[in-house]
């Protein structure tokens, strides 16, 4: 397609083109049905067909085991962190936050509607540029809650962090999931907005464990108990049907791609090659610390606000669409996620060094 140009939004964001051919070729008619994808019934063979290969999709993709229920529901990650909350934490309980970034600030704010809430560790000191080594957990947490990924802040934790045995723990990878293998069995539950790695806006995935299912308050609205959408196979009321169905079509991406570990190895390459070029640079740095460089949100800034704002337009002349940074950062940031070309991240470096040329 000639006419597209390189996305670098940190979500909504780009989707694999083999998808959007996909999903294109069946707007008008599913396959042979007559009916196009947006049109059919939730309730419909057509559609629950799709349902039930999405699940499995993601169950092969991921590896999650059969005491997982993998439900799509609706209102965004940001839902999820107050539905968690509501679900699983009393004024008895507390519950454990790792603040990396503003979305599990955010979090940690509104689960302390329904509990106590302890901040294990606090990466506010230092603008969110790195993920703590150092975290206090609370004497017995009911569950910690950690964010993967922080898209604005561009940090990742490497691996899950080390939580008391006995609290759940939970994973806010809205922006990073499925960028790499995941040890579901670490997990109680983990959630993700779809807009960045998974497809459209609209669908939240969320994998949850049997027992918390069945732990979930009764004294909640229906809609937002967990129990709810797993004893209804995620159609309890009419689910975001076309966002589920591009979600599959990115799960068979994904398979046939490789999975996982080559979708991982692709990743580091570009994030790799993309922090060298920033390394070696003499206009621009990056502004995570090394150790906990993001490999999907690569933020960066010459450290002139003016300067970044030219870069931002110079760049956008070229067919770099996105870069400006999230204002808490300033600078640039490159999303760089699964279905993010290479070719992108080559154009991106091959921009920058003409841009400091301009500067010499
Ligand atoms: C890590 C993370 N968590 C949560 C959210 C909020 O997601 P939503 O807009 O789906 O509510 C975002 C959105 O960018 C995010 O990046």
């Amino acid at each position: 397609m000639e006419n597209r140009i390189f996305n670098f939004s940190a979500g909504p964001a780009v989707l694999p083109e083999p998808v959007l051919e996909e999903a294109r070729n069946n707007l008008l008619s599913l396959g042979d049905t007559g009916i196009g994808i947006l049109e059919h019934s939730h309730r419909g063979p057509a559609f629950r067909a799709i349902l039930a290969q999405t699940e499995a999709d993601c169950r092969e993709l991921a590896g999650i085991p059969d005491n997982y229920r993998v439900l799509f529901l609706q209102g965004g990650a940001s839902t999820q962190f107050f539905q968690t909350p509501m679900n699983f934490l009393t004024s008895q309980d507390t519950a454990d936050f790792l603040v990396t970034g503003s979305w599990s600030k955010k979090a940690a704010k509104q689960a302390e509607r329904y509990g106590g809430v302890h901040v294990a560790c606090d990466s506010a000191d230092r603008n969110y540029c790195y993920i703590p080594a150092e975290v206090e957990y609370s004497r017995s947490p009911k569950y910690v809650h950690y964010t993967s990924n922080n898209t604005i802040f561009g940090t990742q934790f490497s691996s899950p962090p080390a939580s008391p045995a006995a609290a759940w723990l939970i994973c806010d990878a809205s922006s990073d999931i499925f960028s790499r293998p995941i040890d579901v069995t670490r997990h109680a539950l983990i959630y993700a907005g779809a807009q960045k790695n998974l497809g459209p806006a609209g669908v939240t995935l969320v994998v949850i464990r049997d027992d918390l299912v069945k732990a979930g308050a009764l004294d909640i609205p229906e809609m937002l108990q967990y129990r709810t959408h797993a004893e209804n196979d995620s159609s309890y009321n009419t689910p975001p049907t076309f966002a589920i169905y591009v979600m599959g079509l990115v799960f068979q991406w994904l398979l046939r791609e490789g999975g996982l570990e080559e979708i991982e190895r692709r990743n580091r390459a570009k994030a790799e090659k993309l922090y060298a070029a920033i390394d070696e640079s003499p206009v621009f740095r990056a502004t995570a610390d090394v150790t906990s460089r993001s490999l999907m949100n690569v933020t960066f800034v010459t450290g002139n606000a003016e300067l970044d704002q030219k870069f931002v337009a110079f760049a956008e002349e070229r067919g770099l669409s996105g870069l400006k940074g999230h204002r808490s950062v300033g600078g640039m940031r490159a999303s760089i996620y699964n279905a993010f070309p290479e070719a992108g991240v080559d154009a991106l470096i091959a921009a920058m060094r003409d841009f400091e040329r301009t500067c010499e």
